[in-house]
């Protein structure tokens, strides 16, 4: 049997703290103007003593399920996309289960770097789409202030940390196509060296030397990682789409990961759309991997921008060089 999936829930957690980029300027040699003249970032959250991944994903969820009008012990799956995991395992995805009480739900983490978030919904996706689950939350969780390192002024002014899900549900095929409808996923693999963790791998088990040679911290060639990020995100929004026989103009919101405001406005300077429908909100964040689509869709849920019948264009670029994109027709809460 083939289920619609719908998005029932939405909820996000950002930590209280802030970093200003003037906070930054203190600790690296930077300033508010360069970062925001070239990321569009003003600010970042970034987690207290006790805010750990599994915590923000908890706060996320309770939100989420609240909205849904769902209890968590009916939870089927949970699955969470992060490249800052609370540990190597036992997957983060059982750390929450385990604080919310979903005694019936199997639970995985995954990543695909900051393609992740969209990697999970269309893996999640599929297991509701056969029948295997009824429900299903995906939980974006990152806490990129862990691996940024403070000396270096290329990376570590971009990162924030965050956490926002969307709870899926299964739901008895419609005559009128909604809820999530198609996906693209894709990697180039020959460019992995251009945006990697070196070490804390198999590869570069942690030892005081990798420690000493920065080993765990995010290594990025900014501007080959953004001319690759451009291109490749015209390219998957217009594929995703085209699956389903839509045009660029017709799509109502395009929600992008948020990694740098540039590289958002020259994807939709290039797809000629108007820039309303995309939703930026980096200024406030900065690059929180997993959680920035989850994150844009809940803001824009909350303040009741998304409309019955909206088409909706999820897309992200990072490291594998990985890429996904994923097309959906937004369906309002129940009433
Ligand atoms: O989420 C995963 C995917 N990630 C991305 O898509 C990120 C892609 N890359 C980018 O967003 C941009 O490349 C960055 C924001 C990382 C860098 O911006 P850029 O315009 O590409 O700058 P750049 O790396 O070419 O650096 C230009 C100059 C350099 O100085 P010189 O060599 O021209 O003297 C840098 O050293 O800006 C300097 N610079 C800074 N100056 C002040 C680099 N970082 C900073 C900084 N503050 N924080």
């Amino acid at each position: 049997m083939d289920y619609d999936v719908i998005i029932r829930g939405t909820g996000r957690y950002v930590p209280e703290r802030v970093l200003t980029n003037d906070d930054f300027a203190r600790i690296v040699d930077t300033s508010d103007e360069w970062i925001t003249a070239r990321t569009g970032i003003k600010e970042r959250h970034i987690v207290a003593p006790g805010e750990t991944a599994s915590y923000m994903s908890e706060m996320a969820v309770r939100k989420a399920l609240e909205m849904a009008g769902a209890d968590p012990a009916e939870v089927e799956l949970i699955v969470v996309p992060t490249v800052t995991p609370e540990h190597v395992y036992p997957a983060t995805a059982s750390v929450v289960q385990g604080r919310i009480g979903a005694t019936k739900a199997a639970c995985f983490d995954m990543n695909a770097a900051c393609s992740s978030f969209i990697y999970a919904l269309n893996v999640a996706t599929n297991f509701l789409r056969v029948g295997q689950y009824k429900n299903a939350l995906v939980i974006g969780s990152d806490i990129m202030t862990s691996i940024a390192n403070y000396l270096d002024r290329n990376t570590c002014v971009l990162f924030g940390d965050a956490a926002a899900v969307l709870y899926l549900v299964a739901e008895p095929r419609s005559e009128t196509p909604r809820g999530i409808r198609a996906f693209d996923l894709g990697s180039d693999g020959t460019a992995v060296d251009i945006l990697y963790q070196y070490a804390g791998g198999s590869a570069a088990p942690p030892t005081p030397r990798t420690a000493l040679d920065e080993g765990h911290f995010v290594y990025m060639e900014g501007p080959e990682v953004f001319k690759r990020a451009v291109r490749t995100m015209e390219q998957t929004v217009r594929d995703v789409i085209a699956k389903e026989n839509v045009e660029p103009l017709e799509v109502d919101w395009f929600l992008a990961h948020q990694a740098n405001s540039r590289i958002i406005q020259s994807t939709q300077k290039r797809l000629q759309v108007p820039a309303e429908r995309v939703y930026i909100n980096i200024q406030r964040y900065g690059n929180t991997t997993s959680a920035s689509i989850p994150l844009c869709i809940d803001e824009l849920n909350e303040e009741g921008k998304l409309k019955s019948g909206n088409k909706v264009v999820l897309f992200a670029f990072g490291a594998g060089l990985s890429w996904a994109s994923c097309y959906l027709i937004w369906e309002g809460q129940r009433e």
